[in-house]
């Protein structure tokens, strides 16, 4: 590797990023079910049929996690709470364990030196709540609302940052309208009422943090570079479509009080009436912007009703994913988001790439994704050296875990999870990085 925590400014933070019901296991200590649960049991929507129930079992076994993360010598632990193992019922009684839970991890954390940087939301929907429509109902800010004071009322004295809502575009459109997530809906009006939604939640979650007294508050978008498959006008306006849903809708949401004509021309029609005087509330003032970024993806026009447009496999090397490396796109979103607000910290809260490790006599190779980080860093220097304000960068993942619909198949972590016997083997990349750290 090329890089030590030298080349970075001194104040830059390094840091990995892990989520509540990818690691947790949820059939432990009274979570309620959630969405995932559900979708997971519908035949064809994850690999073969995987949930969350045990995970990496990291309800019982958190205290050798946070051991590991300081063994790698990273300064932040990006993590999130679940809402359904803190009100199994969505609303209503919390459960004490549940937060306890989350209580006891946070001061582990500390204990460690690590700077808790919370997520209150990273996709478990309480059931209780998907039953009622879930994100395309009117009523999830307040519950939302509620959700986050119950949860900061009792770790909010100690977290270092929070945020509200991991990646809103797949809570919204790849949830409700390519059908990839759950709750698995492919219907362009349910997709167009969470993806409003969402940003209005994020908005009441940031006041009632502010009511709370808390600082470092921020939100974590997720990016793909959208790149036209050729030169022609057609494949420019589809280009631009993708951007505009997946890459602007948000952010333009919270900083600008709009939203994206070409995000619009589908979405408008469907939009819940009056959402034009919610951008108050979505535009609450924040501390930092948080970019999740992995791939880029080629664009062509297609037939058919908008957004009218495939994603066209493209030729770049590919991770475990099939995704294209692309750190080139990262540099361009770091320069894009610094001219948007100059004026706010920028950290990558994940960037990280799955590989198909494999444990042979207690050792994982992984030059790739050693490979994979590098020039993602290199992205990141360039983006610094040309005076964007990124302060931070967090690898995803500290562990193998739950990839969603792939299931346990697609592997992020610095360290190997055996889905059997759940011991924990930290990769060579793992031990690379924490030489460079030390
Ligand atoms: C992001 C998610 C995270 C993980 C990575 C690979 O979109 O936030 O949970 O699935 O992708």
């Amino acid at each position: 590797m090329s890089w030590t925590r030298q080349d970075f400014p001194d104040t830059f933070l390094f840091g990995a990023a892990t989520s509540a019901y990818q690691i947790e296991g949820h059939a432990f200590g009274g979570a309620g079910p959630t969405h995932w649960d559900s979708f997971a049991a519908t035949p064809g929507n994850v690999v073969r049929a995987e949930h969350g129930a045990r995970a990496c079992d990291h309800y019982h076994r958190w205290q050798e996690d946070l051991d590991l993360l300081a063994g790698l010598g990273v300064d932040v632990y990006r993590f999130s709470t679940s809402w359904a193992r803190v009100l199994p019922e969505g609303t209503g009684t919390p459960n004490a364990e549940g937060l306890d839970f989350y209580d006891r991890l946070v001061d582990g954390m500390l204990e460690r030196g690590l700077k808790p940087a919370a997520t209150l939301y990273h996709w478990e929907l309480p059931q209780a709540l998907a039953d009622k429509g879930g994100w395309r109902n009117a009523d999830m800010p307040d519950w939302f609302a509620d959700f986050t004071e119950v949860v900061m009322r009792r770790i909010g004295d100690r977290v270092w940052s929070a945020a509200p809502i991991n990646e809103p575009w797949c809570v919204g459109f790849l949830s409700h309208f390519l059908g990839a997530h759950a709750p698995g809906l492919r219907d362009i009006r349910a997709t167009a009422r969470a993806m409003h939604h969402v940003l209005v939640s994020h908005g009441r979650s940031i006041e009632v943090m502010r009511g709370l007294g808390l600082g470092n508050l921020g939100g974590v978008f997720n990016m793909e570079w959208a790149n036209p498959v050729d030169d022609s006008p057609e494949a420019a306006r589809a280009t631009a479509t993708y951007d505009a849903y997946y890459n602007r809708f948000f952010l333009e949401g919270i900083f600008t009080g709009s939203y994206p004509e070409q995000a619009l021309e589908g979405l408008g029609p469907h939009l819940p009436q009056g959402w034009q005087d919610d951008f108050a509330t979505i535009g609450q003032p924040l501390d930092w912007v948080g970019v999740n970024y992995y791939t880029r993806k080629n664009i062509a026009p297609a037939p058919g009703p908008w957004p009218a447009l495939a994603e066209i496999d493209g030729p770049l090397p590919k991770t475990q994913m099939g995704w294209e490396i692309y750190p080139d796109g990262l540099y361009r979103f770091l320069k894009r988001v610094s001219d948007m607000v100059p004026d706010l910290p920028i950290f990558i809260t994940e960037n990280g790439m799955a590989n198909d490790d494999v444990l042979s006599e207690g050792v994982v190779k992984d030059p790739e994704r050693l490979a994979y980080i590098d020039g993602h860093l290199d992205a990141c220097r360039r983006a610094i050296a040309e005076g964007v304000r990124l302060e931070g960068y967090f690898i995803w993942s500290l562990l193998d875990n739950y990839e969603w619909a792939l299931g346990y198949e697609k592997r992020f972590g610095l360290i190997h999870v055996d889905f059997e016997t759940l011991q924990r083997t930290p990769k060579a990349s793992y031990h690379a990085l924490a030489q460079r750290l030390r």
